[in-house]
């Protein structure tokens, strides 16, 4: 199949291109390539590649950047999902958009179902939520995947971020008041590439399975890369002062993807664990021990 991936040079299709490569015609593209907020630029795409399915990773991703710049999030994150859409709809592609859990407000005790209501809090949520509403107004057959807490090799995260800082400081201080679950880009990717095969259509919730709050995933960090003398404190939301409000209950049930027979993806910490050892080996990261960094990583999956 051809197959049009957007986004290509992002931390999440540096996992998924691997995983599509063999068996089909694959075309990445990027901003080098042409802005997705360009209609005629992406129709004119369309026309030279001619793609059967479309994996729609392109977004502008900072929170906060989208927050400051709420006209270039809407430009991106919006329109540039309605014009990829349009053109998906002139060349009859399926189109597979990647969504968030910030679309949710974070309000509720349960997991959010796909069903449930969407009520964004930042600029961010509020773009891409208007992107799911233009792949659904368009009728084009389309899978909604909303995804989490994203990490992985090849972009800036959260889980490579907090080592730098635990490489330069002793202290770090965490919010606790924020509940969701992190995903690894490589186990995402591995089920986003089934999708291709799939005729289910509709909005699924995939994210890496089990929960915990940025506190905690800081301490799962710093614990299984061997930071030992490294402190955190919890803090609170509203001390962490970030521009965009953030949900504070965040986690998406994930059960829809196994009626379709697809596999829930492995728990956050397997996927610490794997990132851990493949971020060091690239060279993303260094840890401060690698023999004890290692027994740390072999010790909490097993608890896990
Ligand atoms: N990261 C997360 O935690 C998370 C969580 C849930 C869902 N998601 C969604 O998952 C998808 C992939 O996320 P990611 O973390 O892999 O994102 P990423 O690393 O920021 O990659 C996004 C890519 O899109 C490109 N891009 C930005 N504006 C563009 C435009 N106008 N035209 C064409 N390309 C453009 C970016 O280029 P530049 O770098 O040059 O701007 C970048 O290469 C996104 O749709 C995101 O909303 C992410």
């Amino acid at each position: 199949m051809r197959v049009l991936v957007t986004g290509a040079k992002g931390m999440l299709a540096n996992a998924l291109l691997p995983c599509l490569g063999n068996k089909h015609d694959v075309v990445g593209v990027d901003l080098a390539d042409f802005d997705i907020s360009q209609e005629a630029a992406v129709q004119k795409a369309f026309r030279d590649l001619r793609p059967e399915f479309v994996y729609h990773l392109a977004a502008y991703t900072d929170v906060d950047g989208c927050e400051a710049n709420p006209t270039l999030a809407m430009q991106v994150n919006a329109d540039g999902t309605a014009n990829l859409a349009s053109s998906c709809a002139k060349v009859g592609a399926t189109m597979l958009y990647v969504s968030t859990d910030y679309v949710f407000d974070g309000s509720g005790q349960r997991p959010w179902l796909e069903d449930d209501n969407p009520n964004p809090l930042s600029v961010y949520g509020r773009s891409k939520l208007q992107g799911e509403k233009a792949v659904v107004s368009r009728s084009i057959p389309h899978f909604l995947v909303r995804s989490s807490w994203l990490y992985g090799p090849g972009g800036k995260n959260f889980v490579s971020t907090i080592l730098k800082i635990a490489a330069e400081r002793d202290d770090l201080r965490v919010v606790s008041d924020q509940r969701g679950s992190p995903t690894y880009t490589r186990h995402l990717a591995l089920t986003l590439a089934q999708f291709i095969d799939c005729k289910s259509y509709g909005i699924y919730h995939v994210t890496g399975s089990g929960s915990c709050s940025w506190f905690e995933f800081t301490q799962a960090i710093l614990k299984m890369a061997g930071f030992n003398h490294v402190r955190v404190a919890p803090i609170s939301t509203q001390e962490s002062a970030r521009k965009a409000p953030r949900p504070a209950f965040s986690v998406l049930d994930n059960r829809r993807l196994t009626e379709i027979g697809l596999d829930l993806l492995p728990h956050w910490m397997e996927g610490l664990a794997d990132y851990l050892k493949e971020g060091q080996r690239l060279g993303e990261f260094t840890l401060p021990d690698t023999g004890s960094g290692e027994k740390a990583i072999q010790s909490e999956v097993k608890e896990s």
